[in-house]
C-alpha cells in the first residue's frame, strides 16, 4: 500500500499538531518507502516564514519526533517537495499563490494535480478557507484527479454546530472527499479490538449481556492542559475526548459484526449501536465531573487547572468526566458502560476492561475466595499494549484457596513488527482514499446527540467537584459507582 502521487497541503502548518504529529508521520512514511517521488507539502499558515525557516522547522520536528532513524537520502527527496506560503484565510493574493505553487510542482515533482488539504486550524476558520479552496479553483478536481479535505476535531461543540460545519464542508466538497481524523482510530490497539472479537471464537460468545456485568472505558492522562487553554477552558474533558475517542471505543467494544471491514459495513455498525446508546434519567448519581487542583505528579509539585496560564480563575471547565451509559439491545440491554476521563491523574492509561458476572456458586469456603475479584478482560490501549485476562487460580499450597491471576499478551513481546503511529496511519489511508478509519459525519451527530443532555445538565448544575492533581478523579466519581455496588479499576 503506497500512495500515489498528490501534494499535501497543510493550513495551520505553525501549530503544535503539525510540528508533533503531522511532520514526523510524513517523514516516517517517507522513509518507509509509503510515499511516491511525486509527493509534496505546502504548508500554509499566516507567519512570514521563508522556505528555509519552513524546512529547518520540519528538520526540527523530524528529529524530535519521528519514529524512525534519520536518513539522509530519505529527508534531500522529501525536502525538495516542500513549499511555504505565508498569508491570512481571507487573503485572496494568497490563496492564488497558493494554486500557482500546486501548478509548479505538479509540473517539477509530478503530483499529478492530485491535492489533499489539511484543515488543523480552529473550526471558525473552516467556511473562510473552504470557500477560498473553491473560489480559486482548488476544490474541485479536473479529469481523474482527486482532492480531498481532512478536518480535525473539535467536530464542533454540540449537534448543532456540528450540523453546521458539515453543511459548511458539504456545500464545496462531496462526503467522500471529507475525511475526519478521530486519532483513536490509527490507533494498532484499536483496530486490534476488531481482531480480537472477530477473528476468534473464544470470546464472541460471552461478549453479551448474560456474561458480562459491566464495561469500563477509561482514558487517564497524567498530563494537564499542556499549554492549550485557549482550546481546553469552555470545551473540558467530555467534549475534548469522551465525544470522540471514548465513544469510538465503545462502538467497537459493542457492535455487531459488521459484513467486512469496509467503511460502509464498519459505520452501519457503529452507527446501529451509537444509536441504541441511552442516557440514565438521573444525571446527578450517575455521572460525575472534576477540576484539577495544585497537587504532585512524579515528584514534582504541578499547579491547579484554575492557576494554568489563561485560564480564567472563576472556570467551571471540567477536566475530568465519568458518565454511565447503557445500551438498548437485545445483546446490551440492562450492562452498564462507564467512561471516564481526565487529566492530571495518577497516571497515563487508556484500556477497555469488560468485567464479567461473578461465578453463579463457589464451591468453596467463604475464606478461600477473599482474594477472588469479578473475572475481566482488558484491552490495554496504551501504553504498555496488550490484552490481560483476569481470573481466579488456586494457590500453591495444600488448601484450596483461589486468588486473582492475569494472562498477558503484550505486543512488544509477540511481534517484531513495529506498529506505526496513530498519524502515520491515518494520513496514509487518506492518501490512498480509503476510509474505514475516519468516522462519518452520522457518527459524529449521534455522539453529540449522546453528550448535549448532560452538558446541558452539567452547565446548569454548579462547578466540577475538585481532585488532588496526581490522584484518580474527584470523589463523586467513586460515589457514582459504589451506587452501583461497583468500583472503578486502578489500572
Ligand atoms: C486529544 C485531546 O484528542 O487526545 C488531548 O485533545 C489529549 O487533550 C490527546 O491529550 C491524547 O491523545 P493520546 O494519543 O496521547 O492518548
Amino acid at each position: 500500500r503506497i500512495a500515489g502521487p498528490c501534494g499535501l497541503v497543510i493550513f495551520g502548518v505553525t501549530g503544535d499538531l503539525s510540528r508533533k504529529k503531522l511532520m514526523p508521520a510524513i517523514y516516517d512514511l517517507a522513509n518507509r518507502g509509503l510515499l511516491p517521488p511525486g509527493f509534496a507539502l505546502v504548508g500554509f499558515a499566516r507567519r512570514e516564514w521563508s522556505h528555509s525557516d519552513f524546512t529547518q522547522v520540519i528538520h526540527g520536528s523530524v528529529k524530535e519526533h519521528a519514529r524512525t532513524p534519520f536518513r539522509e537520502e530519505v529527508w534531500q527527496q522529501l525536502a525538495e517537495g516542500f513549499r511555504f506560503v505565508p498569508g491570512d484565510f481571507d487573503d485572496d493574493g494568497a490563496f492564488e499563490n497558493l494554486r500557482k505553487t500546486l501548478e509548479e510542482l505538479s509540473a517539477v515533482r509530478g503530483t499529478g494535480g492530485n491535492y489533499a488539504f489539511y484543515l488543523s486550524i480552529p473550526p471558525r476558520f473552516f467556511p473562510q478557507v473552504v470557500q477560498q479552496l473553491k473560489k480559486h479553483g482548488l476544490a474541485e478536481a479536473p479529469g481523474r484527479s482527486w482532492r480531498r479535505v481532512v478536518v480535525e476535531k473539535p467536530f464542533g461543540h454540540n449537534l448543532e454546530s456540528a450540523r453546521e460545519l458539515n453543511r459548511i464542508l458539504d456545500e464545496v466538497f462531496p462526503p467522500s472527499a471529507v475525511f475526519r481524523i478521530d486519532h483513536y482510530l490509527g490507533k494498532e490497539t484499536v483496530q486490534n479490538i476488531l481482531a480480537l472479537r472477530f477473528a476468534n471464537e473464544l470470546f464472541e460468545p460471552i461478549w453479551n449481556r448474560s456474561y458480562v456485568d459491566h464495561v469500563q472505558i477509561t482514558m487517564a492522562e497524567d498530563i494537564g492542559i499542556d499549554g492549550r487553554a485557549g482550546y481546553y477552558d469552555g470545551i473540558g474533558a467530555a467534549r475534548d475526548v469522551i465525544q470522540n475517542h471514548l465513544l469510538q471505543l465503545l462502538a467497537l467494544t459493542a457492535m455487531e459484526e459488521p459484513v467486512s471491514f469496509d467503511a460502509d459495513s464498519l459505520v452501519a455498525e457503529k452507527i446501529k449501536v451509537l444509536s441504541a446508546v441511552t442516557l440514565p434519567k438521573d444525571l446527578a448519581r450517575h455521572t460525575a465531573r472534576g477540576q484539577y487542583t495544585r497537587g504532585w505528579q512524579g515528584g514534582v509539585e504541578v499547579p491547579g487547572y484554575l492557576e494554568e496560564e489563561g485560564i480564567p480563575p472563576d472556570s467551571r471547565t471540567e477536566t475530568y468526566a465519568a458518565i454511565r451509559l447503557e445500551i438498548d439491545t437485545r445483546r446490551w440491554a440492562g450492562v452498564p458502560w462507564y467512561l471516564r476521563t481526565g487529566k492530571r491523574l495518577g497516571r497515563r492509561v487508556t484500556e477497555v476492561a469488560v468485567v464479567f458476572q461473578r461465578a453463579p456458586h463457589l464451591p468453596f469456603s467463604k475464606t478461600a475466595t477473599t482474594e477472588l475479584g469479578q473475572n475481566a478482560l482488558v484491552i490495554r490501549i496504551q501504553p504498555d499494549e496488550g490484552v490481560t485476562v483476569r481470573f481466579g487460580s488456586k494457590v500453591p499450597g495444600t488448601s484450596m484457596e483461589v486468588r486473582d491471576v492475569t494472562m498477558d499478551f503484550a505486543y512488544g513481546e509477540s511481534f517484531t513488527e513495529s506498529s506505526p503511529e496513530a498519524y502515520e496511519r491515518l494520513l496514509l489511508d487518506m492518501l490512498l482514499g480509503d476510509p474505514p478509519l475516519f468516522p462519518r459525519h452520522e457518527e459524529v451527530e449521534l455522539s453529540w446527540k449522546i453528550l448535549d443532555p448532560i452538558e446541558e445538565f452539567w452547565a446548569e448544575h454548579g462547578a466540577p467537584d475538585p481532585y488532588v492533581a496526581g490522584t484518580w478523579g474527584p470523589a463523586s466519581a467513586d460515589a457514582m459507582l459504589a451506587r452501583d455496588g461497583r468500583s472503578w479499576r486502578r489500572p
